[in-house]
C-alpha cells in the first residue's frame, strides 16, 4: 500500500505559500483533494491564492521567523483540521551576503531559511509522530547548498545547513517510527518564479526557456515522493540530472583530491572541469 500522504482529506501545511513554488504546491495539493493550512508574510498575496482554489483552506499570515507567528500556524491547523500530514518548509530569500558581508544580512538569511526550519521541526515533528497516520516533511534545498558556487556565501551557507537538517531528520524519524514518519528534500532546478525574476507575474512572456515553471517543480516533486526518495533534485530546460550528477561528483572530489576550494570555478581547473563535464 502506498504510504503517500497525497490524497484527499489529507492535510498540508506550506509555509511560503502565497507565490512561486509554494503556490504550486498549493494549488497541486489543492487538485489532488487536500485540505491546506497556507501561512505567508503576504497576506494580501495569500488571500488571493486562496480565492481561487476549491479545498478546505485556512490562511494563516506571518513571519517564519516569529516563533510565535509559527506555534500560531500549528494551533490553527490543529483546531480547524485535527492532523498534519504535509509539512513543506518552503518560505525562503535570496539575499547577499558575502564571507565577510555584514553580520546581520546574513542572520536574516539564515534565520529565515534554515533556524525557522529548526523551529518548524521543533513544533511539528513531535505532533505528526504522535499521530498514527503516515506524515512527511519537506524542505526546501537548493543546488547552492549541495555544490555551494561562489556569489552568495549566506544563501549557500543555509541551504548547505538545510540539507544536512534534513538528512539528520530523515535519519531519526527512520530510527524512531520507522518509516511512517518521512523527510525530503526537494531541490529545484532553475525555476521561473518570484525569487529570481522579482515582478514576474506582469511579464508571463518573459519565462527564460532554460527554467522550469514551480508547476513543473511540483510535479516532478511528487513523482518522485511517491516513488520514496529522499533526494528529490530537479533538472530544468538546460541541465540535466546526469549533469548535475557530475557536478556533484567534481564538487566531491575537491576534498578527496585535495584540489583548491570551489576548483569548478578556479581559472587553473576550468578546463579540467569541462573535460570532465564532457566525460
Ligand atoms: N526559484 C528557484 O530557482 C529556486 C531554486 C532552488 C531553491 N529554491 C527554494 O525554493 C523555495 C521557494 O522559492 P520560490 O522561488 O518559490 O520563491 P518566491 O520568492 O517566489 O516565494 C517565496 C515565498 O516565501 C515567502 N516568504 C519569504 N520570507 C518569508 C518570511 N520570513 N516569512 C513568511 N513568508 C516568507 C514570500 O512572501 C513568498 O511568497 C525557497 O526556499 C527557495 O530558496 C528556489
Amino acid at each position: 500500500m502506498s504510504k503517500s500522504v497525497i490524497k484527499p482529506g489529507r492535510v498540508a501545511v506550506i509555509t511560503g505559500a502565497a507565490k512561486g513554488i509554494g503556490a504550486a504546491a498549493a494549488r497541486r495539493f489543492a487538485r489532488e483533494g487536500m485540505r491546506l493550512s497556507l501561512f505567508d508574510r503576504d497576506r494580501e498575496a495569500l488571500e488571493s491564492l486562496a480565492r481561487t482554489l476549491r479545498a478546505e483552506c485556512c490562511i494563516v499570515s506571518g513571519d517564519v521567523t516569529s516563533e510565535q507567528d509559527l506555534l500560531r500556524l500549528r494551533d490553527t491547523t490543529l483546531t480547524a483540521f485535527g492532523e498534519i500530514s504535509l509539512l513543506m518548509n518552503n518560505a525562503g530569500i535570496k539575499q547577499g551576503g558575502g564571507p565577510w558581508d555584514n553580520p546581520s544580512d546574513w542572520r536574516i538569511q539564515l534565520e529565515t531559511n534554515l533556524l525557522s526550519v529548526v523551529n518548524m521541526q521543533h513544533l511539528f515533528v513531535p505532533v505528526m509522530l504522535d499521530s498514527n497516520n503516515n506524515a512527511a516533511i519537506v524542505n526546501l534545498g537548493s543546488k547552492e547548498g549541495i555544490t555551494t558556487p561562489p556569489g552568495n556565501a549566506a544563501y549557500s551557507v543555509a541551504k548547505a545547513g538545510m540539507r544536512v537538517l534534513t538528512e539528520q531528520l530523515a535519519h531519526d524519524l527512520r530510527m524512531r517510527a520507522g518509516g511512517r514518519v518521512t523527510a525530503h528534500l526537494l531541490v529545484p532546478g532553475y525555476t521561473w518564479t518570484d525569487m529570481n525574476f522579482p515582478g514576474m507575474q506582469e511579464n508571463k512572456d518573459q519565462k527564460p526557456d532554460e527554467a522550469w515553471t514551480a508547476d513543473q517543480v511540483i510535479a516532478y516533486f511528487i513523482g518522485r515522493y511517491e516513488r520514496g526518495d529522499f533526494y528529490i533534485i530537479c533538472p530544468d530546460n538546460a541541465v540535466t540530472p546526469e549533469m548535475d550528477a557530475r557536478r556533484i561528483a567534481w564538487s566531491y572530489h575537491d576534498i578527496l583530491d585535495n584540489r583548491p576550494a570551489l576548483s569548478r570555478w578556479h581559472p587553473d581547473w576550468k578546463n579540467a572541469f569541462n573535460e570532465w563535464m564532457k566525460k
